[in-house]
């Protein structure tokens, strides 16, 4: 059986959890895709931490030119997170003809054109199912399963932390403080939690379904947001009394040429399907013109989960026409 070298840029809690599951399933995975899927090296900022995995120390560096100007690693799984360098580092991976697999929605809300065109260019994938609403298969289903639709509208739950919070609050009467601290300690927030709290996570993700959902190009500039931050004890306590729960819920829809994206806290009546999602679920609900409703409900944020929607994607590059060398005669047969 062939051996794929992969180079895994973060070792915090996503990629922690990449490597739990490559290292678990290493036959399976084989069986699936019929090839041995090996990390090469790890990019990490600090050489010295304790990791909630074990990787021998030589895999570890702080460069990430030892990656990128590995021939052997044909893969680049990017979960470090970050902007304007992260996109730098995609780029370069793309363009030296490696696929690139992110759960990064800065990146992609921002620069996705940009990284999508240069996949293209260089003939390679660029995929990121776990940037949206971590194990829900939420982009790969709007991009193919409901891709002969006209999508109208995308709406729904897709922050973890958040949700954690407002269910917390809603369930226990819990202070938010103490919610978002536990939301931190079980790696759903982000490494600035400001980003969940203030609606712009969810705005990132809005920003891609819209553009994937609608064809085009939607900017984060054009995405309307509310966080939860003014959402008090006594709102969570109100909402309550009146048969209701606060979510908060993230909007795509199209009339015509018009899009519109909103991420703002909404009332939701106790018994709305959306109101149920707690813990730190997402749930995105989908209405296209020939599928009528459709809604797609999972854990939206946190090590393993995120872990899946990534390993989901490595398979689906071995398993792609773009990887050259793939041999599907190794595969399993309902593989
Ligand atoms: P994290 O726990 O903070 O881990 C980030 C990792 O990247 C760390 O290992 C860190 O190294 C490394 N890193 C960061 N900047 C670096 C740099 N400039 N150079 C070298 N290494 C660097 O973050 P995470 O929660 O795993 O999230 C990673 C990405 O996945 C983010 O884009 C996030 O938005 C996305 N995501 C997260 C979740 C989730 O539930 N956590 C879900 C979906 C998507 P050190 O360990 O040495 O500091
Ligand atoms: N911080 C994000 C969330 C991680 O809470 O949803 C998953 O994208």
């Amino acid at each position: 059986r062939k051996v794929v070298k992969v180079g895994l840029l973060g070792l915090g809690t996503v990629g922690s959890g990449v490597v739990k599951m490559l290292r678990q399933n290493v036959e399976e995975l084989a069986q699936k895709c019929g090839y041995e899927v090996e990390i090469q090296r790890v990019l990490v900022r600090d050489l010295e931490k304790m990791r909630a995995v074990d990787v021998e120390r030589h895999m570890l560096t702080r460069d990430v030119q030892d990656i990128l100007e590995d021939p052997e690693v044909r893969i680049v799984i990017e979960v470090m997170g970050g902007e304007e360098q992260t996109k730098e580092i995609v780029l370069q991976a793309l363009q030296a003809g490696k696929h690139v697999i992110t759960a990064n929605k800065d990146l992609v809300a921002l620069h996705g054109a940009l990284l999508h065109r240069a996949a293209d260019e260089n003939g390679v994938e660029l995929l990121y199912e776990a940037a949206v609403a971590g194990a829900i298969p939420i982009v790969r289903v709007l991009k193919q399963s409901f891709a002969a639709d006209n999508v109208r509208e995308v709406m729904g739950i897709v922050n973890g932390t958040t949700n954690y919070i407002l269910s917390k609050m809603t369930a226990e009467g819990a202070a938010y403080e103490d919610a978002l601290a536990e939301a931190q300690q079980l790696g759903y927030a982000e490494a600035d939690p400001h980003a969940d709290v203030s609606g712009l996570d969810a705005a990132r993700k809005m920003a891609i379904l819209a553009s994937i959902s609608f064809r085009q190009a939607v900017e984060l500039a054009d995405v309307k947001l509310e966080g939860i931050e003014s959402v008090t004890q006594q709102d969570v306590e109100r909402a309550k009394a009146g048969g209701q729960v606060i979510k908060l819920i993230g909007r795509a829809r199209r009339e015509g040429s018009a899009i519109e994206v909103s991420v703002a806290p909404m009332w939701l009546e106790a018994a709305h399907p959306l109101a149920k999602v707690g813990d730190c679920f997402n749930a995105v609900y989908v209405y296209a013109d020939a599928l009528g409703e459709a809604m797609l409900y999972g854990r939206g944020a946190g090590e393993m989960p995120t872990a899946s929607a990534v390993v989901g994607d490595l398979l689906a590059v071995l398993r792609g026409r773009k990887f050259a060398a793939a041999q599907p005669q190794q595969m399993a047969r309902w593989a």
